[in-house]
């Protein structure tokens, strides 16, 4: 058929040509991500509306996935995504994805699913500086998709002998990975991409973006940023972070998600947030588990979707 409505957003009713099916697509973003921040998307959403935010830009200084900085995209709620991420593997794969797509899929499609192959993309990884972007970009995709939890230097899945019960291949649909980075290329004069540290981005950004834009940050976690990332921060660094943002930094509205730990919110103890659970196999599923700070002013829609609410704040405004 070739033709298929592509655009989910409420408001707007447009059918458009598409040369792949997205409106299959369930998830945009091709990499599994310790942390990511998939499942919030419907409440961005909400709040980009509730904030007249529509069609503005947004911004994620930590994208590391960027879930829902694609989703908003190609559901169309923003006009435009600025991601940002300092790692090298993570920054190489999305520049692999919007610049070298058809090499990118070429290796993707053709790519054994092999200890062996494991162990070669594994050696790339080790000396990323030996290599270009696209060979970087790959392993770091192949490593994601064939690691347990997408934890780059996690084990493979299934083991090294691969008599666990789901093997190599099982977060592996190479189809579908296509299919989604296919679909995230077409827009690539909607994304600017950039890799640099997020606070000195952030500085320099905040002079440059529109007043019509949500900046989103998702830091490292700070208890368990050492394991799950390939950069992370020191507690001096997390502070610094606040002391800017809650500072009044910021021209734009914000908004800054962490683990639910008291260093933390005592950094962020002059904005309102609320707290909730979303569930990681890579992170306990305690009770509030995470919380989530607000700029002041920022409507804060009631409800955070399928991510269960702990607690919030008297003081939102909805
Ligand atoms: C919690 S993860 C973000 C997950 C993301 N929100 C998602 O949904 O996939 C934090 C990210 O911050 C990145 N990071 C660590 N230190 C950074 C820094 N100084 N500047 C920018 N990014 C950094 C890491 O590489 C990691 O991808």
């Amino acid at each position: 058929m070739g033709w298929c409505a592509t655009i989910l957003r409420e408001d707007l009713a447009v059918i458009e040509p598409a040369p792949v099916p997205t409106h299959r697509l369930r998830h945009f973003t091709p990499l599994r991500y310790p942390g990511g921040k998939g499942k919030l998307a419907g409440f961005v959403k909400a709040l980009l509306k509730a904030n007249s935010l529509l069609d503005g830009e947004y911004v994620e200084p930590y994208a590391g996935g960027a879930a829902i900085a694609l989703e908003l995209l190609l559901h169309e709620y923003v006009s435009r995504i600025h991601i940002n991420d300092v790692s090298r593997p993570i920054h190489a794969f999305w520049k692999s994805a919007l610049s070298y797509t058809d090499e990118l899929c070429g290796l993707i499609r053709d790519v054994p699913l092999t200890t062996e192959e494991w162990d070669a993309q594994k050696a790339v990884l080790s000396h990323p500086d030996d290599h270009d972007d696209l060979a970087v970009g790959f392993a770091t995709f192949y490593l994601n998709r064939t690691n347990r939890s997408g934890i780059l230097n996690g084990g493979i899945i299934g083991g090294r002998d691969q008599t666990g019960p789901w093997k190599i291949d099982a977060r592996f649909n190479a189809p579908e990975l296509i299919t989604r980075i296919t679909a995230i290329a077409r827009m690539r004069s909607r994304i600017t991409l950039t890799r640099k540290d997020a606070l000195k981005y952030l500085k320099a950004g905040s002079q440059k973006w529109p007043d019509k834009t949500l900046v989103y940050l998702d830091p490292p976690y700070f208890v368990k940023g050492r394991e799950l990332y390939h950069d992370f921060y020191q507690p001096d660094d997390h502070a610094d972070v606040a002391k800017f943002v809650v500072g009044g930094g910021l021209r734009q509205r914000w908004m800054v998600s962490y683990d639910n730990v008291k260093e933390i919110r005592a950094l962020y103890t002059a904005a309102r947030h609320v707290t909730y659970d979303i569930g990681y196999s890579a992170r306990s599923a305690r009770t509030g588990s995470e919380v989530m700070f607000f700029a002041d002013g920022l409507k804060v829609p009631p409800d955070l979707g399928t991510v269960k609410t702990k607690s919030v704040q008297q003081n939102l405004e909805v």
